[in-house]
């Protein structure tokens, strides 16, 4: 595919050919990148809902290209909050810039962001739907701390209703013959509509209610936190936060190789205590961003192939 001018909108977007290319691209990034590459190019950051990881990474990448950003981290402080369409406000940042990355709280979002913008558009997370950029990070990370992406056990543990990092990666998962065990309460489990795209491409998946009952098996622990925002009834939340609090004790039963995951921010699912075993590599993972997310802007601003 020739990345150039193209939006980064869902993970279905791209082929299994694709996805390795930009982990390549990526991966040279990452040793060594020129900081000119990006120069007189802008790069509008429009996060209408909160982030730390995705928005200090994409801006850093900018930064780090050699390129300049203008936008906004809190939709608050913008003309929405007067009403304006996002339409409306697309056409008006598309003047200003050469790229997009937006945020939103709203699904469908991104996509009809890249309608109305003649740049490309970055998703970087619309509502419980996708969050593509994301799962190109996570599938470096994995590749760099298990050196394969073919023939993994992959468990995805906790918000599987709401988490949009697990709807791109289970998607993403689907070309790389991997097994997936989805381990949430039934009330968060994963979405029927993934369920039966899994089964139509013949990927194996498990569902489970207990870490401990797959932990043996797996090569990769991917934890999520429990989506608070996204629960239409606070007493639900209050009933399944802190359902999945792992610990040291969790290696005991598990691979001596896994790799405990997290796209961050984490709550209470992940004890500290962990966080300096060599299982635990999700602030690696976060610092994974950087190297993919500077592949990105090059590729749709056609500074590399
Ligand atoms: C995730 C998100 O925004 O979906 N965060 C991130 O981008 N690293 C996960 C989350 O908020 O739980």
């Amino acid at each position: 595919m020739d990345f150039k001018g193209k939006d980064i909108i869902s993970i279905r977007d791209f082929c299994k050919k694709d996805i390795l290319h930009i982990l390549e691209v990526a991966k040279n990034m990452e040793e060594k990148s020129d900081p000119n590459l990006l120069s007189g190019k802008v790069m509008a950051s429009l996060f209408f809902e909160p982030s730390t990881r995705t928005r200090l990474s994409f801006e850093s990448a900018m930064n780090h290209l050699g390129g300049r950003v203008i936008g906004f981290a809190d939709a608050g402080v913008t003309s929405a909050s007067k009403g304006e369409t996002l339409w409306d406000t697309i056409k008006m940042v598309e003047q200003y810039s050469d790229v997009i990355v937006q945020r939103h709280l709203i699904e469908g979002a991104a996509r009809l962001a890249a309608e109305a913008a003649l740049i490309p558009v970055i998703n970087a997370g619309d509502g419980a739907n996708q969050h593509p950029t994301q799962t190109l990070l996570d599938l470096y990370t994995m590749l760099k701390t298990k050196g394969k992406l073919e023939g993994l056990n992959i468990g995805l543990c906790g918000d599987l209703k709401y988490g949009r990092t697990i709807h791109s990666l289970a998607i993403a998962m689907m070309d790389f013959k991997t097994k997936l065990y989805f381990i949430a309460p039934d009330e968060l489990q994963m979405p029927k509509v993934y369920l039966e795209e899994l089964k139509e491409k013949g990927v194996e998946f498990v569902k489970a209610k207990r870490i401990e009952d797959v932990s043996k098996e797996l090569d990769v622990l991917y934890m999520t936190r429990i989506q608070k925002e996204r629960f239409a009834d606070p007493i639900e939340y209050e009933r399944l936060k802190g359902v999945y609090q792992i610990g040291l004790d969790l290696l005991d039963i598990s691979k001596k190789d896994l790799k405990i995951m997290h796209p961050l921010p984490r709550v209470d699912e992940i004890k500290p205590e962990l966080d300096k075993t060599p299982n635990a590599v999700y602030f690696e993972q976060a610092g994974n961003g950087l190297h993919v997310r500077k592949a990105l802007l090059a590729l749709v601003l056609g500074k590399v192939k």
